[in-house]
């Protein structure tokens, strides 16, 4: 059996050319860059590399006051306001007599909050307020690759999703209200079948916590845990991601798809004749085998899929253009004094030579490294940094800002 640990309180590119990733890439490696940490991880006592140590997709950790004096950025009204919203991904779910039922956003009206047992849960709501992506954010000791969205939920008394578990890791940070937290590390993981959730078929507690505002329960993946509200409650859940590898497979073939060139059309000028025209011949299979045997993939085919795959936006995100567009002249001043973020709703990560941003890949000169990376390491360029841009950076800067990817930091 695994104890959790219970942590106390704690002290406190300018682009010569950009080039698109079929193009041949670049050598070099990224110069060194500016990272500036806001904020402390909210780990307590523990180091960031203390917890990857010993807990990291190991072992449940309870923090009392990971984030001591809390406040969070949405109120219960906020988030309601959200969940009505077309492009937001909510989920009604209910426990009424017994019954499970779940329904899917967007929510125009939500239950009473006087009647007891229902749970919203709002997906991705760093994509659209910047202080829950600020949030989020603190929990950047984990990589970007890896870090995936801030989940909300709001539950009347006796609400919750079931005993389930998850295939992610995740820190269920208390914001408001009480939960009651139970967990176990078994091994018969087996779902109630025919339940519109996923809920485990024998649940075996091990152990319980009443989580107030600002503790936080990490759990590695497919950790059995059941969260029931103690009167109105939110929990924000820090997810991340972990991709198959059937996914990443299905996902690289389609990409190579794109890219492989086998010249030629299949040929048999000495074709014999045959007793069985249904048979498919050895020869015709060989010759086959032998061509698509031709196909090659390099370190770099996949370090441009895993780039792109990491940073396409998902399905439901729309990007915002600006209400009324500046023209270059216009956009290259006035960033050039007030500095450039990324929009709420970009990934942007790099490696070696590439950049990859909302599922686009770019190929960068050495020279232009370092103000990229700088982008997507801080998700912002001030000002003069903006105004050193060589004209192709700036002139992808401001495709960019077209796009509604990054807009001029108010
Ligand atoms: C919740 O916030 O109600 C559910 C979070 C979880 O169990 O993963
Ligand atoms: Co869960």
């Amino acid at each position: 059996m695994n104890i959790p640990a219970i942590i106390p309180a704690p002290g406190p590119a300018v682009m010569q050319s950009l080039q698109y990733a079929d193009e041949r890439p670049a050598c070099g490696a990224w110069p060194g860059y500016n990272t500036r940490m806001t904020n402390l991880p909210p780990l307590g006592d523990l180091t960031p590399a203390e917890f990857f140590r010993d807990y990291w997709q190991k072992k449940p950790l309870l923090i009392r006051q990971a984030i001591a004096g809390f406040a969070p950025p949405l109120n219960p009204e906020a988030l309601f306001a959200l969940a009505a919203q077309e492009e937001v991904e909510a989920r009604l779910i209910c426990h009424f007599d017994q019954q499970w039922q779940m329904q899917d956003g967007p929510f125009a009206a939500l239950p009473a909050r006087s009647q007891s047992g229902w749970t919203l849960l709002v997906q991705g709501v760093n994509l659209h307020d910047r202080a829950a992506d600020a949030l989020l954010r603190r929990f950047r000791f984990v990589p970007d690759a890896r870090l995936d969205d801030l989940m909300i939920s709001f539950a009347t008394d006796g609400g919750g999703v079931g005993p389930h578990f998850d295939s992610y890791d995740v820190f269920l940070l208390q914001a408001h209200g009480r939960r009651r937290w139970q967990i176990g590390s078994q091994q018969d993981l087996s779902l109630k079948p025919d339940m519109p959730l996923k809920i485990l078929a024998r649940f075996e507690p091990e152990q319980e916590f009443i989580l107030e505002p600002g503790d936080m329960l990490y759990l590695p993946p497919h950790y059995a845990h059941d969260g029931i509200a103690l009167g109105d409650c939110m929990t924000y859940s820090i997810g991340f991601r972990a991709p198959s590898y059937q996914e990443l497979g299905q996902g690289f073939l389609e990409f190579m798809g794109d890219s492989i060139d086998l010249p030629g059309r299949y040929a048999d000028p000495d074709l014999k004749p045959g007793k069985a025209p249904a048979e498919i011949s050895k020869r015709m299979l060989t010759d086959i085998a032998a061509e698509l045997r031709k196909v090659r993939f390099t370190d770099d085919d996949i370090a441009i899929f895993v780039g792109q795959y990491l940073t396409e936006p998902k399905h439901t995100t729309y990007f915002t253009a600006p209400q009324q567009t500046l023209t270059p002249p216009r956009f290259a001043s006035t960033a050039g004094k007030k500095g450039l973020r990324l929009a709420l709703k970009t990934q942007m990560l790099y490696r070696g030579p590439h950049v990859f941003i909302n599922g686009m890949s770019f190929e960068v000169e050495p020279q232009d490294r370092p103000l990229l990376a700088r982008l997507a390491n801080d998700r912002s360029l001030p000002g003069e940094l903006v105004g050193a841009a060589r004209a192709d950076v700036a002139e992808a800067l401001y495709t960019w800002y077209q796009d509604g990817w990054l807009e001029i930091t108010i």
